[in-house]
């Protein structure tokens, strides 16, 4: 989601319209905009992109100089004039947009209802909107402080209230908000882009910090309660490199976004304290999970990828049988499902003709099914039985890569809840699974330090014109997924093979100019691809290992290393995907291919 927000002398509405506009790739629901006028709050929300703000607007313009806006990407409730920020409290005197989770929402809902207050969203933010208001006793800046110890989770939020016309309060937790310094005049937004029109003098808060905003002043709090400065910070960039956040494209700013968006997907649903899953979302029965014949995955592309590594984990949970289908060959086989069958498709953007054709199938055979989607309200996610929605924001680069660590995602939390549920996991080993579920954005943020080690690597090898992708057990999927992305982008032609396999056929391709990834991470299969490794090195073949960085042995076996941190073998596909996704980057951008916009691709492909 994106948040603007100013306070000055000009018609605000114009200047968060306008920054909203350059936050569009943030999400683009629904958005809408706040202003206090004649004591009292106006509010314009629309559905859908920005455009039909711009309507009404045009229709019911607003006349103020303080206002809020928000254009959103939905995580709770689907996209509607109602869940479309910004929310007020029921006495409508105090206004807010939100970027980020509320992680404790419902239970803070059930609460204020009980207190008599009456909900008009299905959001996370509208609580927060109550609360301020439960603690509002003339005085915004402390009432903003108090419901925010009472809430868990991320927030950028920014506030305003019809009796203080003088000064909007935004607080930052684990989501972007910054400061833009005017004269005369403040700003707020979630990002550089949306204020480079009016300011180059930004204000980056830190998580915990609350401020208040005045035309002439801006008052900072730390987390700790203190008053201080922050450093004013002068801003060069150009508009098009501030939308990319300074990276130099999509591609390479999403995926450095993993680290949050794989926490963002596991936040509410995985509580490592409580070793306990809960996907409240989800509302297949104990039964129906108990009695399953067999699980079908469908999808295309990358989130086919993400599938073939769930029946890894779907089989050793639950000990069911699964089967994993590209969904163009799925609804071709006949294949035997009934209602005792579960149908899991995966699809980004959740428009994927393909897929949609097949899950229409399995909804029309009886079968339960289950959408793995990032787009709230597409059609996949409104046609699924159930969703599970990864929350990873808009990607926009075409070849995909948070939405694959999301999707991993889920389909981790799916089996270890339905595990938990059958109760084939032990308890023990079931704890032990969410404590390393929970490490990897962590291991996922301190491997992309070592980015230019992989940079190097490609720059060394981004002449060679085959690749073999080589991996076993659950790193195979990764193999097809790494050769996979570097087709995409740098037309370079690349095959993921499972590594034992590679002695049926592509050994007899193995020479010097077909350099081969092997990813061989520590664990139970990793003396087998060592072999594999030997086997091709006996041929003459170079090879690119993506090992753990506590692999004393590979540096013998192989030309060139990528060392990522240690995991067990399972959760592995999480940290070694992300070398495979900067290789292919690098590459590209070496070779000077357009990475965001690849030639014959889409981002989303709607017919069959
Ligand atoms: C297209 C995209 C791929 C994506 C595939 C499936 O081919 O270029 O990146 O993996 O569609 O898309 P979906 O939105 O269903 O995940």
């Amino acid at each position: 989601c994106g948040i603007v927000g100013c306070i000055g002398n000009k018609n605000a509405s114009d200047i968060i319209f306008n920054g909203l506009k350059k936050l569009e790739y943030r999400g683009y629901d629904s958005s809408g905009i706040a202003v206090v006028s004649d004591g009292k709050l106006d509010i314009r929300r629309s559905v859908g992109k920005l455009c039909n703000l711009a309507q009404l607007l045009k229709e019911k313009p607003l006349h103020s100089d303080l206002g809020i806006g928000h254009t959103r990407w939905a995580t709770h409730g689907k996209p509607s004039e109602e869940n479309a920020h910004p929310h007020t409290d029921p006495t409508k005197s105090i206004v807010i947009v939100h970027n980020g989770i509320i992680e404790n929402y419902i239970e803070l809902k059930t609460k204020l209802q009980k207190e008599g207050n009456v909900f008009k969203s299905e959001t996370d933010t509208e609580v927060v909107a109550h609360l301020i208001k439960k603690y509002y006793k003339n005085n915004l800046f402390e009432a903003v402080k108090m419901a925010l110890k009472d809430v868990r989770g991320s927030y950028a939020l920014g506030v305003i209230c019809k009796d203080e016309p003088d000064k909007i309060v935004c607080a930052r937790y684990d989501a972007p908000l910054i400061v833009g310094v005017g004269k005369g005049e403040n700003f707020i937004a979630s990002d550089i882009p949306a204020l480079l029109s009016y300011t180059r003098n930004m204000i980056f808060l830190e998580n915990g910090d609350i401020a208040e905003i005045t035309r002439e002043s801006i008052k900072i709090e730390n987390a700790a309660g203190k008053q201080i400065e922050r450093d004013v910070k002068n801003i060069q960039w150009d508009a098009v490199t501030a939308e990319k956040d300074g990276y130099k494209h999509f591609m390479l700013k999403e995926i450095f976004e993993q680290p949050r968006t794989i926490e963002d997907t596991l936040k509410g649903r995985v509580f490592p304290d409580e070793a306990r899953v809960y996907v409240e979302e989800v509302k297949i029965e104990t039964k129906f999970i108990k009695d399953l014949s067999k699980i079908c995955i469908i999808g295309c592309g990358t989130s086919y990828n993400a599938g073939l590594v769930a029946k890894f984990l779907f089989e050793k949970f639950l000990r069911v049988t699964v089967e994993v289908d590209i969904a163009s060959e799925f609804r071709y086989r006949e294949p035997v499902i009934d209602n005792k069958t579960l149908v899991i498709v995966i699809s980004q953007s959740g428009e994927t003709a393909d897929t949609l054709a097949a899950l229409r199938l399995a909804n029309k055979k009886g079968c339960q099914t289950l959408a793995v989607c990032n787009v709230m309200e597409s059609s996949i996610s409104r046609e699924a039985q159930h969703v599970i929605y990864t929350r990873c924001g808009p990607e926009i680069g075409v070849a995909s890569t948070k939405a694959f660590t999301g999707q991993l995602t889920a389909l981790y939390i799916l089996a270890l809840d339905w595990a938990a549920k059958k109760e084939s996991l032990s308890k023990d080993v079931l704890k032990e699974y969410i404590k390393e579920l929970w490490s990897i954005p962590v291991k996922v943020g301190d491997f992309l330090k070592t980015s230019d080690n992989v940079k190097e690597v490609a720059k060394n090898f981004s002449a060679k014109r085959d690749f073999l992708y080589l991996g076993r057990h659950v790193n195979f999927p990764i193999a097809l997924e790494g050769a996979l992305k570097l087709k995409e982008i740098s037309y370079i032609h690349a095959e993921g093979y499972a590594a034992g396999e590679m002695k049926h056929g592509p050994i007899a391709l193995i020479d010097e100019s077909m350099p081969i990834v092997a990813i061989a991470p520590l664990g139970d299969v990793y003396e087998k691809i060592l072999s594999n490794i030997s086997e091709a090195k006996a041929r003459g073949a170079i090879v690119i290992a993506v090992a753990s960085e506590n692999d004393k042995e590979i540096k013998q076996k192989s030309d060139a290393q990528i060392y990522v941190p240690a995991t067990s073998e399972l959760f592995s596909p999480f940290i070694t995907v992300i070398p495979l996704q900067l290789l292919a980057y690098f590459v590209a951008e070496v070779l000077g291919k357009d990475v965001d916009q690849p030639r014959n691709l889409a981002k989303s492909v709607t017919v069959e």
